[in-house]
């Protein structure tokens, strides 16, 4: 929990009883949770929190008691979430039945808390907010990140032509790895006209950035006339305002910036994306791939070494 935003430090562990289930929640004793960049936002006050709060959006493990109106889920069965309200960094939780999502045989523990936000993100930006088609030329910035390893595999999968950018040359290795036609560094001097070099001059049908004010301005130059730039995050801070005539100016382009809480905020949505994931998983569409593993009390590691920037693909923390 965090009693005050700032370093990664202000995270403390505290012992906290947990009440019986209410009549439609159930008790998670949880196996697997997901470090997910937003964490970060929050515990330091990027995003601001009401405090003293707990911390965590997603993670997996074994329900050990239901409510009395709950009838759908029972004891032992495997399951995962990713939209139940902060707190996930713990090792027991009560949560209400319609967030939760029952785990395939084909899914572990820790592969459905490596991918179920992450994954349900790119799902979300690939199926809804800009369907890929076949042919397109997609960008992902951080393509070497969590989020963005799964977006690159999963668009390559659907048949596009995947450019992706990362913050160092092994990162770019990782990225055609995970399925990008093309990496670039964009650390690396005039990263803009390399891309662009690489590519014939084709611009995207679409860009998908979390990265935010590094890369905004460009990815607007890097869109395709009619094309959409997708502002997902702001890894880097903050995108710069822009006035809405720039958009007609490169191209009558089209701007959003979504989230994946509203995508899956009604219950019966949020489980026919879930399943659009697994069956992604289970054709080998999207490959978890986990980076590092913590302890959770040593969650504080975990947020050092992702805003470090030597982390690449998913973290874990182990309760
Ligand atoms: N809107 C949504 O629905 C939604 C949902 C989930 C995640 N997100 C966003 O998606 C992004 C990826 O999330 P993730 O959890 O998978 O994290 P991640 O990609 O594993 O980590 C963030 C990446 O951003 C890049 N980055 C650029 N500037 C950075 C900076 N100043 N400090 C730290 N990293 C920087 C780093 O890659 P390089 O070193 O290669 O630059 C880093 O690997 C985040 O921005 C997150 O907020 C948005």
């Amino acid at each position: 929990m965090i009693d005050e935003h700032g370093p990664a430090k202000n995270m403390a562990v505290k012992t906290i009883p947990l009440a019986e289930p209410g009549p439609n929640d159930v008790r998670v004793r949880q196996t697997a949770i997901g470090f997910n960049f937003i964490d970060v936002y929050q515990r330091s006050g990027a995003y601001r929190l009401s405090l003293p709060s707990p911390i965590g959006h997603e993670a997996a493990g074994v329900i050990e008691a239901v409510g009395s109106d709950v009838t759908d889920l029972k004891v032992g069965m495997r399951v995962a979430y990713m939209n139940a309200g902060l707190g996930a960094y713990t090792d027991m939780r009560n949560v209400s039945a319609d967030k939760l999502v029952p785990l395939p045989d084909n899914v572990s523990d820790e592969q459905a808390a490596a991918t179920i936000f992450k994954g349900m993100t790119a799902q979300y930006l690939l199926k809804h907010t800009c369907p890929v088609q076949p042919g397109d030329m997609v960008i992902v910035h951080a393509a070497a990140g969590g989020v963005g390893q799964i977006l690159s595999g999963w668009a390559k999968a659907l048949g596009a032509f995947v450019v992706g950018t990362a913050g160092s040359d092994e990162k770019c290795a990782i990225a055609r790895a995970a399925g990008c036609d093309i990496a670039i560094n964009y650390h690396s001097e005039n990263w803009v006209e390399k891309l662009l070099e690489a590519t014939e001059g084709r611009k995207a049908r679409v860009v998908y950035d979390s990265v935010g004010k590094h890369t905004f301005l460009h990815s607007l130059d890097l869109t395709q006339p009619f094309g959409m730039v997708v502002l997902y995050g702001a890894a880097s801070g903050p995108a710069p305002e822009i006035a809405p005539e720039i958009l007609n100016k490169k191209g009558c382009l089209f701007l959003t910036r979504p989230s994946v809480f509203p995508h899956n905020a009604d219950p019966e949505r949020f489980r026919a994306n879930a399943a659009d994931l697994f069956d992604a998983i289970g054709r080998g569409f999207v490959k978890v791939q986990i980076g590092a593993r913590f302890a959770l009390e040593d969650a504080p590691a975990a947020h050092e070494l992702a805003e470090g920037r030597s982390s690449s693909g998913a973290i874990l923390l182990v309760p």
